[in-house]
């Protein structure tokens, strides 16, 4: 059955290259047109795909700001983005012009939350640093006091956005014996604190009490620059910060300071401001480990994230409201 204003095969474009199965399906359902070449669009690029298109499928590299979304045109009806993180889409100037947005929860919680747990086990264990000392040739054996690093058992750990993605964090917290306490927008029910051993502080409490500070929180007007200088000044020289939400919630340049003056142990980072440019007086720091924002890089997770946005599609399509409808960014 075709719903009356939507098109039964809409014309879907899609920014970027995306796993074959996922491109294959959206080819047999959709008029799909692919960008097969794996680079971003160019603007203009882009702005021609937003005129022609009922349905953008947009990823992180896309900049959907207001002046893109001035330039839409009277078909485009839906932004079916492929990623959880909402913050490159204008969605204030996306409701004005009635296009709806969806995103891919759920789907990259378990990914994200072990890239994190393995950032929170590879900062203070050190193992960027020992991982270029055997690459470079330079290890000259065993020593008692080799490569000493800070233990994490017993460690209290702060998470920062008690989400999908921060309580995954905290089960698995649990099974290191850590302490968590977290911060969030909205204290959780007691018995989801039971479960996952968390305890609720205010943020003057938790960049003040963690031994680790792990950022889980969407970047939203409220959160950006979140971890600035007076937060990092709050935190205890010998703890570490951990981020793999998105580089703006932190002011890289203070956390660069409070790194290279000691003022902080160690950082464990993903996600970078300016991505993919990363800030050169980070790499110059042995204190860090940095990922190029692979959280939720599995062939699993971004085989599900594609059919979050084939089913958001359809949805859509059918004349229903699309399952991962975005309403204010992240929930
Ligand atoms: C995605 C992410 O892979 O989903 C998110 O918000 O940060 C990433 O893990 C990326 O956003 C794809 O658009």
């Amino acid at each position: 059955m075709t719903v009356p204003d939507r098109p039964a095969r809409p014309k879907v474009i899609v920014t970027r290259e995306l796993t074959d199965g996922v491109m294959a399906r959206m080819e047999e359902l959709f008029e799909t047109r692919l960008n097969r070449e794996d680079r971003a669009l160019t603007r203009a690029e882009l702005e021609a795909a937003v005129a022609d298109a009922d349905v953008l499928v947009p990823t992180i590299t896309d900049r959907i700001d207001a002046d893109l979304i001035a330039k839409a045109g009277p078909r485009l009806k839906l932004i079916a983005n492929f990623g959880v993180g909402v913050d490159h889409i204008d969605l204030h100037a996306a409701r004005e012009r009635r296009i709806l947005v969806t995103n891919t929860p759920g789907v990259l919680t378990e990914d994200t939350a072990d890239m994190t747990m393995a950032l929170i086990l590879s900062v203070p264990r050190r193992l960027g640093e020992g991982e270029k000392l055997i690459r470079a040739g330079a290890w000259d054996g065993w020593k008692p006091s080799g490569m000493l690093g800070h233990r994490v058992n017993g460690k209290t750990l702060g998470i920062i956005g008690m989400g999908r993605i921060g309580r995954a964090v905290a089960r698995r917290a649990q099974g290191f014996g850590i302490r968590t306490i977290y911060h969030n927008r909205h204290r959780l029910p007691e018995g989801v604190e039971a479960e996952l051993g968390a305890r609720f502080v205010d943020l003057d409490s938790l960049f003040t009490q963690s031994d680790i500070i792990s950022i889980n929180c969407p970047h939203t007007p409220e959160t950006h620059h979140l971890v600035n200088a007076e937060r990092l000044a709050q935190m205890r020289p010998d703890a570490y910060l951990v981020n793999t939400s998105r580089g703006e919630v932190l002011e890289e340049d203070a956390l660069i300071k409070a790194l290279q003056s000691g003022q902080i142990a160690g950082a464990g980072l993903d996600v970078y401001v300016n991505e993919p440019h990363v800030d050169p007086r980070l790499l110059d720091l042995p204190n860090t480990v940095l990922l190029p924002h692979m959280g939720s890089a599995t062939y699993e997770g971004r085989a599900a994230m594609g059919e979050k946005v084939i089913a958001n599609i359809r949805a859509w399509v059918d004349g229903h409201r699309p399952p991962d409808q975005v309403l204010e960014g992240w929930d």
